[in-house]
């Protein structure tokens, strides 16, 4: 467990390299056991989450190597089929290794991921699909262990655009016999950018970042090169930096249509964008925003949320945010009532009343979970005096050196374990 200690009222100004995407990495990184040769994967962001990952590759048989940023996988021998059950209490999203292990080993066991911070976090639409392509499914004392020996092609109807489950069902159907076609699919930027992938590797998909995506089952794929994309959710983090301490930044290599521009808009700010490159100019004052509502892409992302109640606790006015995907995405608020923020969080749990105040003031505060931990640091940044930010390891997870990437931009803060 480690501390940010941090000294606000520094505005944020300068230019930021985005990192790679986390939420395009882990299943670009589950997908790479379909090929048994070597994948090279460029522009993985160095966070731990991305360690995980690479430990349960090595746990089923992989050699991975990762430097500066770049991973080398050699899947020639995968001959393990379970997932540790202590990666996956680290990192719930290991169960994106179930679609690629069920096509690459025909089988899979992986305990339940369990819910967090955030709610529940159900896995019933990853097994309902997965026993629709054919698969056989056991479930023993907290684990599923999943059989599939001749998956076959089927068309598949989500009740909800789930990132997880349309990422698994990809990879499951990708060597399945026959036609294989997901409804109401998500499509977010990380969903495009696995299909890039797979299609590189010789897969036949098709329809990613449309709610329809049709897979036909191959008989085998090549290894590959791979760039993964710009996380956009950093992205749109370090944006609010500036935003929140009235400063300026220049983000590049970053892609601008997969960030809510238009919410920042609401915000006041200066935005100039080219193809690659974003750059922000924070208003005097920051404008509320009356109704802001988390829905899935190309709408305003929940990742995103914790990181705009941060700065709409400090707007000209009252704001009303719903968080519409996850049913406790609200750990944040009362750390942020501690430093004066004035919030209400409805009986629903999901709806935020904001009433913006003029200023925030250091205290201690304790990280719940990734993104409210970084909405954690940005009140920080604002804040009158010092704000020490416990946290149990979640900001690591997602944020590559937050603490050196901000006092590059001007902050005063440290990392202390
Ligand atoms: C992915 O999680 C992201 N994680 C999350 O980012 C992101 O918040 C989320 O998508 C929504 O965009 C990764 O990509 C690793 P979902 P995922 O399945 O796939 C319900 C971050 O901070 N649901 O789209 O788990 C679920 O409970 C993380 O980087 C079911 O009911 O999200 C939730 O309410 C946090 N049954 C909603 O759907 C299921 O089988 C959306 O979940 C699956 C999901």
């Amino acid at each position: 467990m480690g501390k940010y200690l941090i000294n606000g009222r520094k505005k944020i100004s300068g230019t930021l390299k985005l990192s790679g995407s986390k939420n395009s990495s882990l299943p670009i990184l589950a997908a790479s056991i379909l090929n048994s040769g070597t994948t090279i994967i460029h522009n993985c962001p160095d966070i731990s989450d991305v360690r995980i990952a690479i430990k349960i590759l090595k746990h089923i048989g992989c050699k991975v190597f990762f430097e500066k940023n770049t991973v080398v996988i050699d899947s020639s021998s995968v001959n393990f089929y379970d997932v540790p059950h202590d990666l996956v209490k680290q990192m719930r999203s290991s169960i994106i290794f179930c679609g690629s292990l069920l096509s690459r080993m025909k089988k899979v066991a992986i305990s339940y991921p369990g819910g967090c911070s955030l709610g529940k976090r159900p896995i019933d639409f990853h097994i309902a699909a997965f026993k629709k392509l054919g698969a056989q499914i056991f479930e023993e004392d907290g684990n599923i262990i999943c059989h599939g020996e001749n998956l076959k092609g089927c068309e598949i109807n989500l009740n909800f655009p789930s990132v997880g489950a349309t990422q698994n069902i990809i990879l499951a159907a990708i060597f399945a016999n026959g036609t294989t076609k997901i409804i109401n699919a998500a499509c977010e930027p990380e969903i495009v950018d696995l299909q890039n992938f797979l299609k590189k590797m010789g897969a036949d998909i098709n329809g990613a970042g449309t709610s329809e995506i049709i897979i036909n089952g191959v008989k085998t794929l090549h290894a590959v090169e791979y760039t993964v994309i710009p996380d956009r959710i950093v992205a749109g983090t370090f944006l609010l930096s500036a935003v929140i301490t009235n400063g300026e930044i220049e983000i590049t290599n970053v892609i601008p249509e997969h960030l809510p521009l238009k919410n920042f808009l609401q915000l006041g700010c200066f935005i100039k964008t080219n193809e690659n490159k974003i750059f922000l100019r924070a208003p005097d004052f920051i404008r509320p925003i009356e109704n802001l509502q988390t829905v899935p892409y190309p709408g305003f992302p929940t990742d995103l949320q914790a990181q705009f109640v941060s700065v709409l606790s400090i707007a000209n006015g009252k704001s009303i945010v719903h968080e519409k995907i996850f049913e406790s995405r609200n750990k944040h608020i009362p750390q942020l009532i501690k430093m004066g923020a004035k919030i209400k969080i409805l009986p629903d749990g999901t709806t935020f009343i904001i009433d913006g105040v003029k200023n925030l003031h250091g205290t201690n505060l304790f990280s719940k979970d990734l993104r409210g931990g970084a909405a954690l640091i940005l009140a920080a940044l604002t804040a009158e005096g010092k704000t020490i930010v416990h946290d149990e390891n979640y900001i690591e997870r997602g944020y590559e050196k937050i603490e050196c990437v901000l006092q590059n931009l001007g902050a005063d803060i440290k990392f202390m374990q």
